[in-house]
């Protein structure tokens, strides 16, 4: 816990009780708050990035697995899209009209989306798969919507949560929350609200394999009720494949929103569909956005798209990803941990157990304290870029082996606790 002794990253400790006394809940998004890491060993501030490294306010460099929650999948200063930022820079970043980059930029995502047709800009994740569902709703006429967790901070998403305060309670009677791979309550729910649900918004993939053919099943379902199916690939989108998770598990949706890596780390989001259904919900919808065509962006996204045809991306995300993961997993056997790493190779993510096999928080925090305190840093999960170098991942995995060594031992011995130097993490919602 706290305690007198002196933080190894106090002065920005210092900075964020300042920040929280001036900016609501400290920062901007809340995967970037202190409490999520362990705070008094994490990280709070980082001040330079390059490639796959960042540097904390106190001059500490980390091996980043977060890559800004997403955006930076081709690499903190990635040239090309430095580049391509640069030259657009000298044109323009927004004038009072459309700029012609917006239909080479649309182009580029009906090429490489399978179920592109027609395309939006917008700025965040949240934009868009709010975008998304009126889509949906205004195509089929209905209200009801079957979602998964977490598709951004709109009333839909939250108002099941307990973070609803300000959300209108008619919300909650309109939205249903499925978890993965649970077809049986899709079915349920169809069954109950029959002609009423609207659209499935899902992500394809967390980090949990679609099991017994899932996303088929999804497929099927919605077309037999008469719904909507959207994949939020805002996490998945040009990680799994150039063509999102779609492409990757081959079913195809009607909708889908992209966000995040798509930016190349600029702020940019789009829903993307069939067009018979946009052109439809076009004539009874309003979706409108000052800054939804602004250029700098786009630009960034034309050079994202270069890379990722040019470069052999994802053989080496899913290469390395996979590599830490069951690197990670061959650690944890060693020293008879049963914390596990899950997840395909873009997009990792563990289970803290402890030896009797229970979810356990201060099991985690002295497994990431240990991890933070060597150099490396993520969050909820790992969103590595594919730069990633041998070397790095190497050096992940002796760090691993270490914290998984100090946190068995300790729960052996019964200090797990004891050991702890800063709080553990804690999750919103
Ligand atoms: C799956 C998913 N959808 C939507 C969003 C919202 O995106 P944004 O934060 O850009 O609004 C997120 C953000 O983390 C996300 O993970």
């Amino acid at each position: 816990m706290l305690t007198e002794k002196k933080s190894r990253v106090q002065k920005s400790l210092e900075l964020w009780k300042h920040a929280e006394d001036i900016i609501m809940d400290g920062t901007q998004l809340y995967s970037k708050m202190a409490s999520v890491g362990v705070k008094g060993v994490s990280p709070v501030y980082f001040v330079k990035a390059d490639g796959v490294y960042a540097w904390d306010y106190e001059g500490n460099r980390y091996i980043d697995y977060t890559m800004g929650l997403g955006p930076c999948f081709v690499g903190y200063n990635n040239p090309k899209v430095k580049k391509a930022i640069q030259d657009q820079l000298e044109i323009g970043t927004i004038f009072s009209l459309p700029n012609p980059l917006e239909i080479k930029a649309a182009e580029t995502l009906i090429d490489i989306i399978p179920c592109a047709e027609m395309v939006r800009f917008m700025k965040s994740g949240s934009e868009a798969t709010q975008a998304a569902v009126r889509i949906a709703r205004a195509y089929t006429g209905r209200e009801l919507i079957i979602k998964g967790h977490y598709h951004g901070w709109h009333e839909w998403c939250l108002a099941d949560t307990t973070k609803n305060g300000g959300i209108p309670k008619a919300y909650k009677d309109t939205v249903f929350e499925v978890k993965y791979n649970d077809i049986d309550t899709v079915k349920t729910l169809f069954e109950q609200h029959k002609n009423k649900i609207a659209c499935v918004i899902i992500e394809p993939m967390e980090t949990e394999l679609p099991k017994d053919n899932y996303l088929q099943k999804l497929r099927e379902l919605t077309i037999q009720n008469g719904a909507l199916l959207i994949y939020d690939e805002v996490v998945t989108g040009f990680r799994f494949a150039l063509g999102g998770a779609q492409e990757y598990f081959g079913v195809i949706p009607d909708l889908a929103v992209f966000g995040k890596a798509m930016g190349g780390g600029l702020p940019l989001s789009a829903v993307v569909g069939k067009k018979e259904i946009m052109q439809k919900a076009k004539e009874k919808i309003f979706v409108s956005s000052t800054f939804g065509g602004e250029m700098l962006s786009l630009a960034a996204f034309l050079a994202v798209v270069d890379i990722l045809k040019t470069e052999p991306v994802h053989e080496r995300i899913f290469s390395i990803g996979n590599k830490l993961r069951d690197g990670f997993n061959a650690l944890a056997k060693k020293h008879g941990s049963k914390i596990e790493c899950i997840g395909l190779g873009p997009r990792l993510d563990f289970n803290y157990r402890n030896l009797k096999g229970q979810t356990d928080l201060h099991v985690k925090t002295l497994f990431m304290q240990e991890v933070v305190k060597r150099g490396i840093y993520f969050v909820w999960n790992m969103l590595p870029s594919y730069q990633l170098s041998d070397k790095d991942i190497d050096y992940t995995l002796k760090v691993f082996d270490e914290a998984l060594r100090i946190t068995t031992e300790a729960e052996r011995k019964g200090n797990v606790s004891k050991l702890l130097e800063g709080e553990p993490p804690i999750k919103v919602i």
